[in-house]
C-alpha cells in the first residue's frame, strides 16, 4: 500500500493552489484518490475578519504565528485521518515558506513519505495580475481595491521574510507554474504516483480553448494589410453573433490584442457576460508587416516587387522590411498563450486574434509543416474550438456568422 503528502510552497500568488487544484484533478482521473487540505481555507472560516489585517502574518505576532501554526496543525490532522481512511494523496495547500515549517511537516507526518512542490512565478505580468485578483477574495469584500491591494502587499512582504526555497527536504520538486516546466527536484522515486504527479505538472492541457479572428474590417474588403481598422457593419454583425454562440459556453476569460478590431468583436460577448474577465496582449497583435503596414497587396507587387517574390519563395521565414515573419512571431505568440493558459487555470477561454496570430496558434496545436502555417483557412465568421486534454481531443471549426 503507497500513500502520499504533497506539501504545496510558495509565496502568496506564485500558482500554488491553481496547481494544487490541477494536481488532484489529474489524480483523479487517473482513479488516485486525492483531496486537497488548505489551510487559507480553514483560516477563513475560524478566524474570518482576524486574519485580515496584515499584522496577522507578522512573524513577530505571536497571536497571528500560533493562529497559523494551530490551523497548519488541524489540516495536517486532517490530512493523515484521510489518508488512513482510504485516500491515496493528501495535498496540504498552504504557503509552507519557512524551512522551520517544512521540518515541522516533514516530522509530524512521518508515516507516509512527503513531496514538497514549490512554485515560482517569475513572469511579472502575470505576479501582478495575480496579485490583483486576490482583491476579489470574499475576505476583501468590505475594502477599496486600492486598500485590499496594499494590503495583500504587506502580507506578502511579511511571508519574503521568512521564506526560504527548497534545499534541505528530503523529497522535493521546483516548478516555473507559469511555464508547465520543472526546475530542479529530488525525486521521490519510491512513490508510484511521483511519474504522474510529474507529467501532470508538465503537460500543457487545454481543457476549452474557442480561437477566433476579429470581424471583418474596412482592410479586408480593400485587400489591405496591418493597421487598425474598425470593423464594418457585416464585421460587427460577425461580433454579435459570436457572441450569441459563444454565451451558453461557461467562459471565464476573454483575451484580445491591442488592436482596435479585436476589441470590437469580443464586446458583444463581455456586455453579455459582465463576469467574464478580459485582457489585450501585444503578442496577440497581427503580423508587423514594417514598410508594408498599411498597403493594398496590390501596391506591395506593384511597388515592392522583391517582398511579394520573397514571401512566394517561403512564406514562413520570410521578415517583411522592418517588419515580421511567422517564424519570428512564433516566440511572442506561445508567450501569450502560456500566458492566457495560466491565468485562465482550466476554465474555457477565448482568444480574439488575427489571421496570421490564429495560423500560428492553431499550429501550436496541430503538428504541421512550417511552409504550410502561412496557407492556414482562418475565417471571419467561424472559431475553432480546441480541447485536449488526456482523455478528450476535440478540435471542431464551428460556423456563426455571414
Ligand atoms: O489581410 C489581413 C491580415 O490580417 C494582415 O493584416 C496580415 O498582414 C495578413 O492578414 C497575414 O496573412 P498573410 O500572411 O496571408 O498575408
Amino acid at each position: 500500500m503507497h500513500k502520499l503528502y504533497v506539501a504545496m510552497v510558495g509565496l502568496p500568488a506564485r500558482g500554488k493552489s491553481t496547481l494544487a487544484r490541477r494536481l488532484r484533478d489529474g489524480l483523479v482521473r487517473e482513479g488516485i484518490k486525492t483531496q486537497i487540505f488548505n489551510n487559507g481555507d480553514v483560516r477563513r472560516s475560524l478566524l474570518g475578519a482576524e486574519s485580515i489585517e496584515p499584522d496577522f502574518y507578522n512573524p513577530q505576532n505571536a497571536f497571528g504565528r500560533e493562529a497559523r501554526e494551530m490551523i497548519c496543525r488541524r489540516n495536517m490532522e486532517l490530512a493523515r485521518e484521510w489518508l488512513n481512511s482510504g485516500g491515496d494523496v493528501a495535498i496540504l495547500d498552504a504557503t509552507n515558506a519557512s524551512a522551520a515549517r517544512r521540518a515541522s511537516l516533514e516530522q509530524n507526518l512521518s508515516d507516509w513519505p512527503m513531496l514538497f512542490v514549490e512554485c515560482l512565478n517569475e513572469d511579472t505580468l502575470l505576479l501582478d495580475a495575480c496579485i490583483r485578483r486576490k482583491v476579489d477574495l470574499p475576505e476583501y469584500a468590505n475594502m477599496s481595491d486600492e486598500a485590499a491591494l496594499e494590503n495583500f502587499l504587506k502580507r506578502i512582504a511579511y511571508y519574503e521574510s521568512i521564506y526560504s526555497p527548497l534545499d534541505r527536504e528530503k523529497f522535493w520538486l521546483r516548478v516555473d507554474s507559469t511555464a508547465n516546466r520543472i526546475l530542479g527536484e529530488k525525486p521521490c522515486e519510491s512513490s508510484p504516483y511521483y511519474p504522474a504527479i510529474r507529467e501532470i505538472l508538465v503537460n500543457y492541457w487545454v481543457e476549452s480553448l474557442f480561437l477566433v479572428r476579429h470581424g471583418q474590417t474596412e482592410f479586408n474588403v480593400q485587400g489591405r494589410i496591418g493597421g487598425d481598422p474598425m470593423l464594418t457593419a457585416k464585421g460587427r454583425e460577425q461580433a454579435r453573433a459570436l457572441a450569441g454562440c459563444l454565451v451558453p459556453n461557461n467562459i471565464a476569460w476573454v483575451f484580445t490584442s491591442t488592436r482596435l478590431r479585436s476589441h470590437e468583436t469580443a464586446a458583444p460577448l463581455l456586455a453579455e457576460k459582465p463576469g467574464v474577465h478580459t485582457m489585450a496582449f501585444t503578442e496577440f497583435d497581427e503580423l508587423w508587416a514594417g514598410d508594408c503596414e498599411g498597403m493594398l497587396y496590390s501596391e506591395i507587387r506593384e511597388k515592392m516587387p522583391e517582398v511579394t517574390t520573397g514571401r512566394n519563395a517561403d512564406k514562413y521565414g520570410y521578415a517583411y522590411p522592418g517588419g515580421e515573419s511567422y517564424a519570428t512571431l512564433r516566440k511572442r505568440v506561445q508567450q501569450g498563450l502560456r500566458r492566457a493558459l495560466f491565468l485562465a487555470a482550466g476554465a474555457p477561454l477565448v482568444i480574439v486574434g488575427h489571421q496570421a496570430i490564429n495560423r500560428v496558434l492553431l499550429t501550436i496545436f496541430l503538428r504541421c509543416r512550417n511552409e504550410d502555417v502561412p496557407y492556414i483557412h482562418i475565417p471571419q465568421n467561424q472559431y475553432y474550438h480546441i480541447s485536449l486534454t488526456a482523455q478528450r481531443k476535440v478540435f471542431e471549426r464551428v460556423a456563426y456568422g455571414a
